[in-house]
């Protein structure tokens, strides 16, 4: 399968070795450069390094985790690219989940202005999200992502076969990013998507549906593509969802992007609700269904405050106001919308009651 976008060629596939090969053949790059982290190089190089091993090709290895999509971490890439010749005529593999390909993304894309990369996401949730759509960046100053352009890559290779070697709980983290795609998109892919089990789906036919999500995302990207109104809607989830991130981060109860997102999508159904009469049937049924999924979020009443601040902190927001993504209707959204502490607190304490 094959999405062309106006930015990007996004090849879907079960045989990786294959489509790969012919565009590596193709491309004729002078030099090729692997991005991966420890878990890539293990589970994931051996599938692509038998496609590179005749060419002039160089493995940059990096730490994985988000307190290593860092500056130094950025230094490092950029070093060994420096150091090894490369060039503008050179090719940026990125190999991994989004840390890999943000990160990957805003080197290749700053290293002489720009080189040639393409990513190839080895997580579910890399897959239907960070892979597509041009951002770029790292975190600094303990914020998330806040450097970085909007670049993208020239192809994406998208291998279901990858996510064998993910645990349970990271495949539920990019299913909440491809059911916040449905919400965003309409009733018929809603229910269409929740009638796959996604602890049995096979690789055919999550390759469908992963298909099915990038349509989606993409269509709100080449809308908008440097998110100034409409791209917003891919944000559905997200605002209460990074506020939830960053409660438990560092703590013992540390929870997945993904975890946070379908939470974070709960409560703005709620707020959706209040705010623009999302009907409450709807509203229910959507909630039983990612409760069933994801196990609730152990949140005490004292921590509501700093709930609300860490959404205040949240950087789509403009000067005081609180902004929201929401919901009228599946499908029907409404960026920008304004939500009060108030609203927040009474969202936060129907949450805790579910
Ligand atoms: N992850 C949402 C976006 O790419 O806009």
């Amino acid at each position: 399968m094959q999405i062309q976008t106006n930015f990007s060629t996004i090849y879907i596939t079960t045989d990786i070795q294959k489509v790969l090969g012919k565009i590596l053949n193709e491309n004729q790059q002078n030099k090729t450069f692997i991005l991966v982290d420890e878990n890539t190089k293990k589970h994931c190089l051996p599938l692509i390094e038998p496609l590179v091993q005749s060419m002039d090709y160089t493995m940059i290895e990096i730490n994985s985790g988000e307190n290593y999509k860092s500056i130094s971490t950025l230094e490092k890439v950029w070093s060994i690219l420096a150091e090894t010749g490369a060039d503008r005529n050179s090719l940026l593999v990125n190999l991994g989940g989004g840390i890999i390909s943000d990160l990957g993304g805003f080197a290749g894309s700053t290293f002489k202005r720009g080189m040639k990369f393409i990513n190839i996401p080895t997580t579910l949730l890399s897959q239907v999200d960070a892979s597509v759509g041009g951002k770029t960046g790292i975190n600094f100053l303990g914020l998330k992502n806040e450097i970085g352009v909007f670049n993208h890559p020239k192809h994406v290779f998208i291998d279901s076969r990858f996510n064998r070697t993910l645990d349970k709980r990271n495949i539920l983290s990019g299913w909440a990013e491809m059911l916040k795609h449905a919400l965003i998109s309409d009733e018929k892919d809603w229910e269409k998507i929740i009638l796959h089990d996604i602890k049995t789906i096979g690789f055919k036919e999550l390759n469908q549906l992963i298909a099915r999500s990038i349509h989606i995302k993409n269509h709100f990207v080449e809308q908008d593509p440097r998110e100034k109104g409409i791209r917003k809607a891919l944000n559905f989830g997200h605002t209460m969802g990074h506020a939830f991130e960053s409660l438990f981060m560092n703590t013992q109860n540390e929870i997945l992007h993904g975890e946070a997102v379908a939470h974070g999508m709960i409560c703005e159904l709620f707020l959706s609700n209040m705010h623009c009469g999302f009907s409450i049937e709807k509203m229910g049924k959507i909630v039983k269904y990612i409760m069933g999924l994801y196990s609730k979020l152990k949140i005490e009443i004292i921590e509501f405050d700093k709930i609300f601040d860490l959404i205040g902190h949240d950087k789509k927001n403009e000067g005081h106001k609180l902004n929201f993504t929401l919901l009228e209707d599946l499908g029907k959204i409404k960026v920008n919308v304004n939500c009060s502490k108030d609203d927040i607190i009474k969202t936060l304490n129907w949450y805790t009651s579910l």
